[in-house]
């Protein structure tokens, strides 16, 4: 297979199914979003959103570019801004795993590291990423950067709506539920948005750490787990509860244990969020003692992650 761009290697991942995994009933199929070269499902995202932001005249040849990131985002716009010949400034946690500002370094990005103001490392609150995305912001206004803001880009979600949808529905029309766990929500928006317009029927759920469940119970009993990329214990800004029919919580050993198993039982080795996503199926199948076609993501690499 011939590739001109490493743009051509973003969006068009493969559904797996983890016969490994699942105990007999249903099936659980998962989206390899890691397969793209920046190692994630942040990877579509940055292009849309470099792609818009040319189209809409934000941003121009040489411009820098910044955003706050947890890595991922950052990995995913260090890879495009290179192709259309923009610099980029990642501002990130400190809180977030070195092998994150390992990658981007070598991505060849400036990285700006800031303090945690009340999680730990390889615990990222929303506080934290709060007060990075206030320092970027400022970095923008002063540089004359584009502020990506992930947060509340539609495009982010555009990307999801227009690439992630059609590939999985293509792919796999007798699909019954969908699950995704929630950063920003343009994973589950997009994608969740995309496959009810094609059929009502799909069941959308989201994923949330057990004790920072903002979106299922609006209380948050400890802002710190290991689900780094998700679960900031804040409603993201462009949240569409009408598309969530129902949200699954999973304790951070829950989510270390599927981590694991994805790795030594089906061979993928994947992050802590596409260990949550797995397990919340799985607690989907068992809970309903159904035997459903499942569609979930496996978010990045797990060699992003320092105890992984
Ligand atoms: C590892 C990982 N998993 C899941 C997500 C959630 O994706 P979204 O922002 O689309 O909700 C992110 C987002 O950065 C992530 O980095």
């Amino acid at each position: 297979m011939k590739k001109n761009s490493t743009l051509d290697l973003i969006t068009k991942t493969p559904l797996l199914h983890l016969d490994k995994i699942t105990n007999g009933n249903g099936i659980i199929y998962g989206k390899l979003e890691y397969l793209q070269p920046g190692g994630s499902l942040k990877d579509r995202v940055a292009y849309q959103i470099i792609k818009d932001a040319y189209n809409s005249n934000q941003l121009k040849k040489g411009q820098l570019v910044i955003e706050m990131t947890s890595g991922n985002m950052g990995a995913g716009l260090a890879v495009v801004c290179k192709q259309f010949g923009n610099p980029f400034i990642a501002v990130m946690s400190k809180g977030n795993s070195p092998e994150r500002r390992k990658i981007l370094k070598a991505l060849g990005s400036e990285i700006i590291l800031t303090e945690q103001v009340d999680g730990q490392p390889g615990m990222v609150t929303g506080k934290d990423i709060e007060f990075a995305a206030n320092i970027a912001k400022e970095i923008a206004k002063q540089r004359d950067g584009f502020y990506v803001d992930q947060f509340n880009n539609p495009s982010g979600i555009r990307a999801h709506f227009e690439t992630t949808g059609p590939e999985i529905w293509n792919d796999l029309n007798e699909i019954e539920v969908f699950l995704a766990s929630v950063g920003s929500g343009g994973t589950f928006i997009g994608t969740s948005r995309y496959l009810k317009s094609k059929n009502k029927n799909i069941k959308c759920i989201a994923v949330e750490p057990e004790n920072a469940s903002i979106l299922k119970t609006g209380k948050i009993l400890n802002p710190k787990h290991i689900i780094q990329g998700t679960g900031y214990g804040m409603i993201p800004p462009l949240w569409e509860i009408d598309l969530a029919d129902e949200i699954i919580t999973v304790t951070d050993q829950e989510v270390e244990e599927m981590t694991r198993r994805l790795s030594s039982k089906q061979g993928l080795y994947v992050g802590y969020s596409s260990g949550a996503n797995v397990k919340a199926a799985l607690k989907y199948l068992e809970m309903t003692k159904s035997d459903k076609v499942i569609v979930t993501i496996l978010c990045d690499y797990g060699y992003k992650y320092t105890d992984l």
